[in-house]
């Protein structure tokens, strides 16, 4: 291109962007607001968004007065509004029909085309955010950049692509005869050296952050459901590498030692941590490692998967992993353990991911704690805690609203009547 025509494309470029017009002002007002930030709930406040941002927040009598004449005002009564919330293990492009249907006749394809209303469903329940642990062919980087050109609803991304497994471990299909094998980009990798290039093609095609599967797992043929399964050198490794391109690593661990091993490496977050005892509970704090302990799932897993068709010996690890991690999750929130809001959603079904809030407050946690797993401590996790999670000047206007005080009834959370991302409405009941 010659260069005054080059010269020409800019200016139009730039003067294109100096006649769009100004970003809208729009204001909500809430009858009750929930700073997890300061662990309090302020009364009739004013939200005041520009754009995509939060642009200030205050008492409305102070704040109603000072808007741009005509702005419009979303008035939410006597509502309660939180954060949007946000779930940091979720499996956002799939859920389960039936085992044996999902996997020799479901292609990558027909995933593809369905996550789309997962992600919207997921959205609708007021997360909006999700930190997506897990899925193969890179579904959720297509899923994300859809979401991220506005092609598509639904919650803020961030994705792994593929989780990092053993062979024969919780990513594989095992089980199977020797000839059977199940085509795709997968995140099977064995040794040092293949799991640093596995962590470095993830991160090439899309990945926000690095999941490993540190131990065996509950959903998968395996025989054991804690035994580790990544040497402490190949989970250090994918700690280092990924630190390199300035990626956290998620490691799903149920197994006692393989979560040890898995905080010592450096990973930032601990999934499941079924089994943790009392020194891995300890170790998690001194390193500062967040567990995101998943303690819905079992409820549904009992209860559905028989009828999914789920072998035996899947739901006999479950019935092992149950009860023992919502026991252990009670002992790690009276220990003062950091703890972030994971669902495993797409274990079950998308836009139940507020389920799990009243198990956590049924185990331990005060309401307050349970939003704030899912605000504050979950945007600090993902590494957007200046973006996500409040209701303050300069955060994305990501909001949800209930009818009802959430901190006396915290299963109102499941069903939000209002749900706002980056100042746009997504549901108004
Ligand atoms: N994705 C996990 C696994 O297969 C689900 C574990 C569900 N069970 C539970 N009690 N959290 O290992």
């Amino acid at each position: 291109m010659k260069p005054l025509l080059l010269l020409a494309f800019v200016f139009a470029a730039f003067n294109a962007r100096a006649a769009d017009p100004a970003p809208v002002i729009l204001a909500v007002k809430a009858g009750h607001l929930v700073a997890p930030q300061s662990g309090t709930v302020l009364a009739d406040q004013l939200i005041v968004i520009e754009g995509e941002h939060i642009k200030s927040v205050g008492p409305a009598a102070t704040l109603l007065p000072t808007l741009p004449a005509g702005t419009k005002v979303i008035d939410l009564g006597n509502a309660t509004v939180l954060p949007g919330l946000i779930d940091c293990h979720t499996h956002v492009t799939s859920q389960p029909e039936n085992f044996y249907e999902d996997i020799f006749r479901k292609s990558p394809i027909d995933e593809a085309i369905t996550a789309h209303i997962y992600a919207k469903r997921t959205l609708d329940a007021g997360f909006t955010t999700i930190r997506n642990v897990g899925a193969d062919n890179y579904i959720d980087f297509a899923l994300r950049n859809a979401i991220n050109a506005g092609k598509i609803l639904g919650p803020r991304m961030l994705a792994s692509g593929p989780a990092l497994s053993a062979t024969g471990g919780h990513g594989d299909l095992n089980r199977m005869s020797p000839t059977v094998h199940v085509d795709g980009i997968n995140g099977i990798a064995d040794g040092v050296e293949a799991v640093r290039k596995k962590v470095r093609e993830n991160i090439k095609y899309g990945a926000d952050l690095i999941k490993i599967l540190a131990t065996a797992g509950v959903l998968s043929e395996e025989e054991s459901v804690g035994g580790p399964q990544y040497s402490f050198e190949e989970m250090k490794a994918a700690v280092d590498e990924a630190a390199l391109w300035g990626r956290k690593v998620a490691a799903h661990a149920h197994g006692t030692e393989g979560i040890k091993m898995a905080i010592r490496a450096g990973v930032a977050s601990i999934e499941h941590a079924s089994f943790i005892d009392d020194e891995g509970i300890a170790l998690a704090i001194a390193h500062g490692t967040y567990l995101v302990p998943d303690i819905y799932n079992d409820d549904y897993i009992l209860a559905e998967y028989g009828r999914l068709g789920y072998p035996e010996n899947i739901l006999a690890k479950e019935r092992l992993v149950g009860r023992t991690q919502r026991e252990n999750f009670a002992k790690a929130v009276k220990a003062g353990a950091k703890i972030a809001y994971g669902t495993d959603a797409g274990v079950y079904p998308h836009g139940w991911n507020g389920k799990q809030f009243r198990h956590m407050v049924k185990w331990g946690m005060t309401p307050m704690q349970a939003i704030q797993s899912a605000t504050t401590s979950a945007a600090d996790l993902l590494g957007w805690k200046t973006k996500v999670g409040q209701v303050a000047p300069g955060f994305f206007a990501d909001l949800v609203a209930v009818s009802g005080d959430p901190l006396a009834d915290i299963t109102l959370l499941e069903n939000p009547s209002f749900v706002m991302k980056g100042g746009a409405v997504i549901k108004s009941q």
